[in-house]
């Protein structure tokens, strides 16, 4: 199970309830991950327990007693007497409607992708219950070039093939920055970055033209906190998705770190 968040070390309990359940988790918890503890699943795309909560996304907003406003419950920590509501009709069509704009933007090729049945997009759009899109960009997943002064709206994005063990599809990347943070966080390397704004946004490797001329030391570790199927390793695409997965050192480099693989 993926709780979100990191896990607090503090020896301080906190109890809060949750859709009124009640739950008593280390003080300095996220909201998130006390509400996973009880067993209430909260949405959520740029969240993951191995890296520091980003609020970027905005899909798992709460509601909190007493409290204006719908705050993110990854970025929201534990107080004593907490009461949380994270299922109510206002909470779910705020999340489709958060859905609806990354789906309208991401291209609708599941069936061919390689991430098919393992995309957080994808599980995120059925848990919301997301039917369908009302906003059409562009061009889905436009990239705009900009030549000799006039904007040229071109469907393209190309993707990086230059690292040996993976590939990078910024078309199918919806800007949480889970790798950028799992590259700083758990590499320790600051080899990607998020340049652009808003439908030109988008994560790269630094100032190198390619993630092969990077800092990148190929760990692997952006192409596992990946939720889509942006960073994809190579034999994934392949030989498609394993039927089974354990946690072994990989050979991707000398660093001995932890890895997902077949
Ligand atoms: Fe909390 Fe993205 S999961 S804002």
């Amino acid at each position: 199970t993926d709780y979100g968040t990191p896990q607090s070390t503090s020896e301080k309990n906190v109890t809060i309830n949750v859709d009124g359940f009640d739950v008593t988790v280390p003080e300095g918890t996220s909201v998130m991950r006390a509400s996973m503890e009880a067993g209430i699943q909260v949405p959520k795309l740029c969240a993951t327990d191995m890296v520091d909560a980003f609020g970027s996304c905005r899909l798992c907003l709460v509601e909190i007693e007493g409290r204006r406003g719908t705050p993110a419950s990854c970025t929201t920590l534990v107080e004593e007497g907490m009461k949380v509501r994270t299922q109510t009709d206002r909470l779910k069509g705020l999340r489709r409607g958060v859905m609806e704009l990354y789906i309208s933007d991401h291209p609708l090729d599941c069936l061919t992708c390689a991430a098919n049945g393992d995309c957080e997009l994808q599980d995120m759009a059925g848990a919301v219950g997301l039917r369908d899109v009302r906003y059409e960009a562009d061009c889905q997943n436009h990239f705009k070039m900009r030549d000799g002064g006039g904007e040229v709206n071109a469907c393209w994005k190309p993707k990086d093939e230059s690292n040996p063990y993976f590939t990078y599809d910024p078309a199918k990347c919806i800007v949480c920055s889970r790798c950028v943070r799992a590259c700083e966080e758990v590499q320790g390397t600051f080899a990607l970055t998020i340049t652009g704004r808003g439908f030109d946004s988008r994560v790269t490797a630094g100032m190198s033209e390619s993630f092969l001329d990077s800092e990148c030391v190929s760990c692997g570790a952006c192409v596992q906190a990946c939720p889509t199927g942006t960073l994809q390793e190579k034999s994934v695409i392949d030989i498609g998705q394993p039927e089974r997965s354990v946690v072994t050192t990989c050979a991707y480099c000398g660093v001995g770190c932890s890895f997902k693989a077949e």
